[in-house]
């Protein structure tokens, strides 16, 4: 899939379709990445969340992810400790998918 580069500017992020998939695309200090765009929880667009640094902030429930690694950085921001250890035994509390970023002119090319 191939994203104009114009689309996302620095410390900004954008959701684009690949095919009927929402992957967010972020850029971080000129460097772009691209993960699953839809939060695990209850699968709200991360692209109306906030980009804070490499770390995108889910705007349902407050669930945090890194953008360059898709790793959870904390869950639910309203859910006690026991639930969050309870989601995570249960695999609701998943990372996103990440997807490879290469610059090509004015294009970011994502695999
Ligand atoms: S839908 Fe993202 S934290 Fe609930």
């Amino acid at each position: 899939m191939k994203v104009n580069i114009s689309a996302v500017g620095q410390g900004g992020m954008v959701e684009v379709l690949d095919g009927s998939t929402p992957v967010l695309i972020a850029n971080v200090g000129g460097n772009f990445y691209a993960v699953g765009g839809v939060c695990p929880h209850m699968r709200c667009r991360l692209a109306k969340g906030t980009l804070s640094g490499g770390t995108v902030t889910c705007p349902c429930h407050g669930a945090s992810f890194d953008v360059k690694t898709g790793k959870i950085l904390s869950w639910v921001t309203s859910m006690s400790k026991d639930l969050v250890k309870v989601s995570q035994l249960f695999g609701w509390a998943k990372d996103l998918k990440t997807y490879k970023v290469q610059v090509e002119g004015d294009f970011l090319e994502l695999s």
